[in-house]
């Protein structure tokens, strides 16, 4: 990295028809990544020095775990130890026997010390406001100042994706029950918007390895849909159709909504990644003015919270024919001041943005942010910042407006990164483009337009810092119909997903072309298209549906699972898997945790020591279709509510319906998790 050096400004350098053919003669798969070695641990660890020096005040640490593992790469990363958990659908959940979980913080804990104790029965919008969200999904944690070890204390950053209605209010039953959404109060409502968002509070470690919540920490924040007003900034800001009577700016936009993963910045501040947004909107779509723009995100097909519009006008469609195009976005945030304005960056585009995951790019010292987006065959995307990463934390305040996002297009073996910039290609007036700021608000027709390859449902897009290796988890696509396959999703109705890796040539991130190849396909060990080493343990090795995933200190990849309903295909809850990458084990995986049923596991984070893993549990006993009889004889009734959950977990209390909450794993005795 060059701090300082500002590289020239980019255009779309590859041309349209040069970008088509260059897809067909990229030199076919290396069977190795090339390793980067010694200049990406630098640039490894220096991307941990500038954020322990604006986070924790210090401009160095020799002795900072990640410094010492980036003098070891190179070496190939090593195995797992961990004995692993076993499948199965249960109330509790269930954890490797070497491991111990602690709950850390559930939806409805008060962050704030006026804030009174849960009680689910008096429950009101101002209490939420100052209590832990629901659906807890991506953590993020900053070390803050510490004694001897940066990873005894820090802000846990907490995204709160979405509410499961029927699971916290008391006789609202199903949501699939009719008249549901009409059942739904107005303060039922403004509660739920209170616990959209994120959360921000400080934790710490004890001596004993235990953590806990600091109440009275001023750094701790509550961020929602209904009381958080967010600057925009980037090329769509201010444009006019980013406007509504609340706000003729177009500048200015109340809360964040659906915040599914996320990222870091290497200057210290918290991505949220705004993802199925369409959920909120109700409203006739046929002759909308955004007719062709809303049908694309599916706005006025499934408006599961559209009860919000019986009192909020922003959320019908008719009403204020914009407010969609105000979400979708990604939402940085400055966690170490609870008075900052969360930005929304639209020059990383609008769609179902799962997360975004940023690595400074060794050979110029821009950031790239890789980025998925969430839907049946939609694509894969990354930005590419114009000017290099400051070591000063002020100076990347405008990093992420100006830049260009790209989108993937992939062949047999490699793929191409075609730009999403007005003028390119056919991003001209003819289809309806008129600047920058229509092709970002329209990301998905542009990248349709230019022939971005429709995945099968992009999640998480982690790189390595490592290897530079980028890991992309396609989750699942029922609908891929016989003869719509493509090399990097070679299944028809693709039931339990894959995981491939995408190889930039000499780890440039910025590069227009990269190589790719499959890591695994996933599910049971007899479904006819899982690829897992041999060595895998029929009983905990496979996985279904990857969602999130974390590198950990050691350089070794963890995927979390979202089977969605779909658990009683495979027996087996979601959970927290150790994958190994490379070598004879490469394809192996372990199971570290399991999560109770109806959950899904999210948020994956490490301590810098790599000896705390946080993750999350989302919607707890919520994802129960039908009625299901466990492998060990449980029956699970199907529809589950407030009044009828399917489990409790975790206070296991009557009258406490389950609650969403964050997870702490650390090994017995003390040491690096798996
Ligand atoms: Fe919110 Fe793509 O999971
Ligand atoms: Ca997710
Ligand atoms: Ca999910």
């Amino acid at each position: 990295m060059r701090p300082g050096h500002t590289p020239p400004k980019q255009d779309a350098t590859i041309s349209f028809d040069d970008a088509l053919e260059a897809i067909e003669e990229i030199p076919s798969n290396r069977s190795d990544a090339t390793p980067i070695g010694e200049i990406l641990a630098r640039r490894y660890s220096r991307r941990m020095l500038i954020k322990m020096g604006l986070v924790a005040g210090v401009a160095a640490t020799q002795t900072h775990p990640l410094v010492a593992m980036a003098s070891n790469t190179g070496a190939e990363p090593p195995a797992f130890d961990l004995q692993g958990t076993t499948h199965g659908v249960t109330a509790d959940t269930a954890i490797s026997p070497d491991h111990i979980p602690q709950i850390l913080l559930r939806w409805g804990d008060p962050l704030f010390t006026d804030v009174p104790e849960f009680d689910p029965l008096k429950q009101t919008a101002e209490r939420q406001a100052g209590q832990f969200g629901y659906n807890n999904d991506f953590i993020a944690f900053f070390p803050l100042p510490a004694g001897s070890n940066a990873s005894d204390r820090g802000l846990l950053c907490v995204n709160h994706e979405y509410t499961s209605t029927g699971m916290m209010f008391p006789g609202l039953g199903h949501f699939s029950d009719q008249g549901f959404l009409d059942r739904v109060s107005e303060e039922q409502a403004e509660i739920e918007m209170a616990a959209h968002g994120a959360s921000i509070v400080e934790v710490t470690r004890g001596p004993d390895g235990r953590w806990q919540f600091e109440k009275s920490s001023p750094l701790n924040r509550r961020i929602t849909a209904n009381r958080t007003y967010m600057r925009v900034s980037g090329p769509a800001a201010g444009h006019r159709r980013m406007k509504t009577r609340d706000d003729p700016t177009g500048k200015r936009i109340l809360g964040t909504i659906n915040n599914c993963a996320g990222g870091v910045t290497p200057w210290g501040t918290y991505l949220m990644a705004e993802e199925n947004f369409n959920f909120y909107f109700a409203g006739e779509v046929e002759g909308h003015r955004e007719e062709r723009n809303y049908r694309r995100f599916g706005i006025g097909l499934y408006g599961i919270y559209a009860a919000w519009s019986r009192f909020h006008d922003r959320f019908d469609i008719n009403k204020e024919p914009n407010e969609p195009n105000r979400f979708g976005w990604i939402v940085e945030v400055n966690p170490f001041d609870p008075r900052s304005e969360p930005v929304k960056r639209t020059a990383l585009g609008r769609f179902k943005h799962e997360g975004a995951s940023p690595i400074v790019n060794t050979h110029d010292g821009r950031l790239v942010v890789y980025m998925g987006d969430d839907q049946r065959f939609d694509y894969v995307y990354r930005f590419v910042s114009d000017a290099a990463v400051s070591p000063h934390a002020a100076q990347n305040e405008n990093l992420l407006d100006e830049g260009v996002l790209y989108v993937a297009k992939f062949s047999e073996t490699s793929l191409v990164w075609l730009p999403l910039v007005f003028g390119y290609g056919p991003l001209k007036p003819a289809n309806d483009f008129h600047s920058q700021a229509d092709v970002l608000i329209e990301t998905r027709r542009a990248a349709d337009l230019l022939g971005a390859t429709p995945m099968d449902r992009p999640e998480d897009v982690q790189p390595d810092p490592r290897t530079g290796t980028v890991y992309v988890m396609l989750t699942n696509n029922t609908h891929r119909a016989e003869g719509g396959e493509n090399a990097p999703n070679p299944h028809a109705d693709n039931k339990f997903g894959h995981i491939i890796e995408l190889l930039p040539p000499n780890g440039d991130h910025t590069a227009d072309t990269f190589n790719w190849r499959m890591l695994v396909k996933c599910g049971p060990l007899t479904y006819e298209h899982a690829t897992w080493n041999a060595g895998t343990d029929p009983k905990s090795g496979w996985f279904a549906a990857p969602d999130n995933c974390a590198i950990d200190p050691q350089g070794r990849l963890w995927v979390t699972t979202d089977q969605g309903n779909k658990f009683p295909q495979t027996d087996t809850s979601d959970g927290i898997w150790a994958v190994e990458t490379t070598g004879d084990r490469r394809a192996t995986a372990h199971m570290l945790f399991r999560s109770p049923v109806g959950a899904e596991i999210t948020g994956p984070e490490f301590t810098p020591d790599g000896e705390t893993l946080f993750i999350a549990v989302q919607h707890p006993g919520v994802d129960v279709k039908d009625d299901y009889t466990a492998p060990d004889g449980t029956l699970f009734k199907g529809k589950p509510s407030f009044d009828q959950p399917a489990t409790r977990w975790p206070d296991f209390k009557p009258g406490i319906p389950p609650r969403p909450s964050v997870v702490a794993i650390t090994r017995k005795g003390g040491g690096k998790i798996g």
